[in-house]
């Protein structure tokens, strides 16, 4: 695992920013794995920006998105569709047949999840994979417990979730109980993974992935088994390190 450790949020959002765009600049055809939740909020502002500029050119990139909440419509403020359309795909030039996000409110849910792997698989897998962490160590929306799963599959999410991903919504029972998550293998299989972590609630969680033992029960863990991880920290998240 490489640990880059900066200042505060708005260095790791450039950081994060110049390690994607160095990706798309290497390979134009690259396929990202993308991630939502208010930590690579400023990381898609900055990738904004270097696609007005110039510098970053997304019309030949693929998409994948991690996970999207069950019930929920696309259109619906909440939904991880909106946020990623409102955050980085309206204001870039990735064409719209490359993005794929988990369908929450797919009518057959099984066969859509099947269907989300074999459609990473077609693309060649993920190059580089972004992702956040929950305070209880959960990436994508792979949550602790006993197992874990390889594939994209629907999740109950966990009490520490529900309560976490409140403060985007009236009140926690608005939370979805569900969400449709990539599973294990996909985030495994990426050829390199970008893990981002900013403020003291993941400094636990960061100290647990970093030096405990892989347990399903700190699903991010496991990236200490990928040959090519990098976590980009700000100094609150790297505080118990
Ligand atoms: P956050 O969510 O970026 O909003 O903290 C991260 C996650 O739950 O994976």
């Amino acid at each position: 695992m490489k640990i880059i450790v900066v200042e505060d949020y708005e260095q790791l959002s450039a950081k994060a920013a110049q390690f994607v765009a160095a990706q798309v600049i290497l390979k134009s055809h690259a396929v990202l794995g993308l991630a939502t939740g208010s930590t690579p909020e400023g990381m898609y502002r900055r990738l904004a920006q270097l696609n007005r500029e110039g510098t970053v050119d997304f019309s030949g990139v693929i998409t994948f998105n991690l996970d999207e909440y069950c019930g929920l419509p696309p259109s619906h403020p909440q939904s991880y569709h909106y946020y990623m359309n409102h955050h980085l795909f309206n204001h870039v030039n990735v064409r719209p047949e490359n993005i794929h996000i988990p369908a929450g409110d797919a009518a057959d849910i099984a066969a859509f999840c099947r269907e989300y792997d074999q459609a990473i698989a077609a693309a060649g897998g993920i190059d580089l994979q972004i992702l956040g962490i929950g305070v209880n160590g959960h990436i994508g929306f792979n949550e602790p417990g006993n197992c874990l799963h390889a594939g994209t599959h629907v999740v109950d999410l966990a009490a520490e979730t529900i309560e976490a991903n409140s403060r985007f919504f009236a009140s926690p029972d608005e939370v979805p109980r569900q969400a449709v998550t990539m599973g294990m293998g996909s985030i495994m299989r990426a050829k390199r993974i970008l893990l981002l972590a900013s403020g003291k609630s993941k400094a636990e969680a960061i100290k647990e992935t970093v030096s405990g033992k892989v347990t399903t029960a700190v699903p991010a863990s496991f990236l200490q088994l990928h040959r090519k991880a990098t976590l980009i920290l700000d100094k609150e998240a790297a505080s118990l390190l």
